[in-house]
């Protein structure tokens, strides 16, 4: 009930100092056990009817973060309190990177959605897998919270070589996440969204599944900007080399999604991916036509527009096994997940 006053006051700091503040803030409500504790019991919805088994994996709840909020890993006690059945960290490339000049985050308040051009700013494989090796050794770990491992390329490698960079995050984090990303579909790293044709993302799976020796579930993140003819490359890939599931979709590079005023705005903004309530529908067109082309055969993450049950509800209907939020957490709060798991039940 208070959010709207907070977000108001988090609104008047730049976008991404915001983002640093709240978490700072709720790192340390999450590292003292008693508050912890409170806000987890506030928080969490625990309802083994919520449980489900996707992909081999046994989610306490359908209802994730999307990736790209917590990049690094640094937050999940925090954010595994607020009740979070997943969280996807990443993208993770192999090299640490500064991701692209600031300011590269910006909100479109009045039709609550965000323009990034983060590109991939991350603190590298191997610190963010030491990150997650230690919150794992704590004496007071205790979780079943799922982490997915959004993994990409950096900036410099070629697209020819690619493929190396998605085999170095995946052995890096093998053994401190659950399940892998591959992220081709980010608009933000110059030619990467180039890899979503049939050939390139044949090579980086075949390449991802050779090395796959405890068979760890490894999914395919797409743009939702893509014609339907690179849909059915996807559908049919999906039959000639082991993809574990999709997630659908990134942010999109259209602009017609935004009005009249706010067009003029982006303009203003520049490059970047949109994100938030106006994405809903375009996404779940995505969705439904994967669906159709897939069915129960492959898993479906729907990420793009999720804010209130009913959003949820329809990338359920749409055919979607589990739900990332991402926008709609900065516009909705941290009560967006009890909210949808509520209508759920
Ligand atoms: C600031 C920001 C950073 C993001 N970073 C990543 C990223 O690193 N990797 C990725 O796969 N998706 C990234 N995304 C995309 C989200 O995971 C999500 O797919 C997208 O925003 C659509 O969902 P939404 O409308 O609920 O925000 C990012 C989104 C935002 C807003």
């Amino acid at each position: 009930m208070i959010y709207p006053i907070i977000r108001n006051s988090l609104f008047l700091l730049p976008p991404e100092t915001a983002h640093e503040v709240s978490m700072k803030g709720l790192d340390l409500v999450a590292a003292i056990p008693s508050a912890n504790k409170w806000m987890s019991d506030y928080y969490k919805v625990s309802k083994q009817s919520l449980a489900k088994t996707v992909f081999g994996l046994h989610f306490p709840n359908p209802v994730g973060l999307g990736a790209g909020f917590d990049k690094n890993a640094a937050h999940l006690d925090a954010l595994e309190m607020l009740g979070f059945g997943f969280i996807e960290i990443g993208t993770v490339t192999p090299k640490p990177q500064a991701g692209n000049a600031k300011p590269r985050l910006f909100r479109i308040p009045d039709q609550k959605a965000l323009i990034n051009r983060m590109g991939f700013n991350n603190d590298g494989v191997e610190l963010i897998a030491k990150r997650l090796k230690e919150r794992k050794a704590h004496v007071y770990y205790k979780s079943n919270m799922i982490i997915g491992g959004n993994i990409g390329k950096n900036k410099v490698t070629e697209n020819q070589d690619a493929w190396k960079d998605y085999c170095t995050n995946f052995i890096g984090l093998e053994d401190v996440v659950d399940y892998f990303v591959v992220n081709v579909s980010s608009p933000n790293t110059p030619g990467l969204r180039e890899l979503q044709e049939k050939e390139a993302l044949r090579k980086i799976f075949s390449e991802l599944q050779n090395i796959n020796k405890n068979n760890k579930p490894i999914l395919l993140k797409i743009a939702p900007d893509l014609e339907t003819s690179a849909l059915d490359d996807i559908i049919a890939l999906t039959s000639e080399v082991k993809i574990d599931g999709l997630v659908s979709s990134n942010t999109t590079l259209d602009r017609s999604l935004l009005n009249e005023m706010n067009t003029e705005r982006a303009k203003v903004i520049g490059p970047g991916g949109l994100s938030g309530q106006v994405l809903l529908n375009k996404s779940n067109q995505v969705l439904e036509y994967l669906y159709r082309g897939i069915g129960d055969k492959l898993p479906i993450i729907a990420s793009g527009g999720v804010f209130k049950p009913a959003d949820a509800k329809s990338k359920f209907d749409a055919g979607a096994s589990l739900v990332q939020v991402w926008t709609g957490f900065i516009y909705e709060g941290p009560s967006i997940v009890k909210n949808i798991l509520k209508e759920l039940k």
